[in-house]
């Protein structure tokens, strides 16, 4: 049971009643980023009261910052249930572990003619870097068909595939329209073309509990702030096999065993290899405490709440004639949607105004807009510590949508 006042006393942004343009803050942007409970803040302080490098030091001091280390990993690893904390890599975010499955596999296995399938729908760290990979490898992009309402299905993957196909590279939840994809289903289909399954979970570690052996995932992507951790920390998840058959993205200290002067280098078995430089080691210490925190409410409670809230305010929007809502029967909690007549950053501005804080433009998903035949969208997504009141607020400045210059005016 998700009790929303009980949960506030534990986020400082709720303590200490924010407001936005002299209305309390009304926070609808968490597919964006999320609030930062009290034991994340502390974790992440403790580091600086504690302070040393890791895997450098032979002394007591940095043999604590170690053990932190490890602990991450471990937490890590049982909240989405990989099988070693060795398949667990610190990345600065889900950009960044996407981009190191492109050049650290891609790069080094694709050869010309191989084809990655994507989808429209994804977020630009989960096609740019494939773009570049194709450019250097001569390997081929192919986009999986939505369905018209923007959905990934596993028929359809099965349509696209072929016997060329050896990366598919999807999103777990996408972060616009936001179905929730059968991973399951469509890594079946994947391994039994022989290709792969990448997959991003920015949208998705962060709001339902994804457990890696039981999708069968080979590649999990996701970032710590958009599950209550710090900026600038993310994970990548590799099957040990893969994680050790790829490259290292970055090179330096602390993932190399061995070089000499004529260029032999011996890397470091992973996740080490994938590691080089001193490590974000406040943002591990808090990514820790993040999911600790989360594991805490309980990650069934959250994809509940979450669902329930996303279903009241798309009844509540539906009774709204000026509002089109482009994502009504997707399970997660984000909403996509415009004002009719208003275009998307001035209905932001609008919402702003009244101390709504939601995310307007293309979020990132540049080719999906063509696919939804609008330019831009206003995307309000929760979270667990989202309020039903929140939503109402929204549904009532929402009302009075079309008078969006008064924001620039008042
Ligand atoms: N990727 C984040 C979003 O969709 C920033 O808003």
């Amino acid at each position: 049971m998700i009790d929303v006042k009980k949960i506030r006393e534990d986020f400082p942004m709720y303590k200490e009643n924010l407001k936005m343009q002299g209305h309390p803050l009304v926070f609808l942007d968490n597919a964006a980023t999320t609030f930062k409970p009290e034991p994340v803040l502390k974790a992440v302080e403790s580091y600086y009261y504690h302070t040393s490098n890791s895997h450098r030091g032979d002394y007591d001091l940095a043999y604590d910052v170690d053990v932190q280390v490890l602990e991450t990993r471990k937490a890590v690893k049982r909240f989405i249930n990989a099988k070693s904390e060795n398949e667990i890599v610190f990345t600065a975010g889900a950009s960044m572990s996407l981009n190191l499955v492109a050049y650290g596999y891609g790069a080094k296995y694709l050869k010309e003619g191989d084809e990655i399938l994507l989808t429209e729908a994804e977020h630009a760290s989960n096609i740019l870097p494939w773009f570049k990979v194709a450019e250097m490898t001569g390997a081929v992009i192919k986009y999986i068909p939505l369905t018209k309402e923007g959905r990934l299905t596993a028929e359809n993957v099965k349509k696209t595939i072929g016997s060329r196909t050896k990366l598919v590279c999807v999103a777990h939840i996408t972060n616009v329209l936001g179905y929730v994809n059968d991973i399951k289903e469509i890594a079946k289909v994947a391994h039994e073309a022989g290709a792969l399954i990448s997959v991003d979970g920015a949208q998705s570690v962060p709001h339902i509990k994804v457990d890696v052996q039981d999708l069968d995932i080979d590649f999990l992507s996701f970032s710590g702030h958009k599950m209550c951790g710090p900026t600038g920390i993310g994970i990548l998840y590799g099957k040990y096999q893969l994680l050790d058959m790829m490259d290292p993205f970055l090179s330096g200290g602390g993932m190399n065993a061995k070089f000499e002067m004529c260029g032999n280098v011996s890397y470091l078995k992973p996740p080490a290899k994938f590691e080089a430089g001193t490590q974000n080691l406040e943002g591990i210490y808090g990514l820790r405490a993040a999911i600790e925190y989360l594991e805490k409410i309980g990650m069934e409670n959250i994809e509940k709440y979450e669902k329930e809230l996303k279903i009241y305010a798309v009844n509540e929007l539906k009774k709204l004639d000026n509002v089109i809502v482009y994502n009504p029967e997707s399970e997660s909690g984000i909403i996509t949607f415009n004002v009719k007549g208003v275009f998307a950053q001035d209905e932001a501005t609008f919402l702003n105004s009244k101390g709504i804080a939601v995310r307007s433009g293309q979020h990132c998903a540049k080719i999906l807009n063509d696919f939804l035949g609008t330019v831009a969208t206003v995307r309000a997504s929760v979270y667990f510590y989202t309020s039903k009141e929140d939503i109402d607020e929204l549904i009532n400045v929402l009302k009075s949508g079309g008078d969006f210059l008064d924001a620039y005016f008042a």
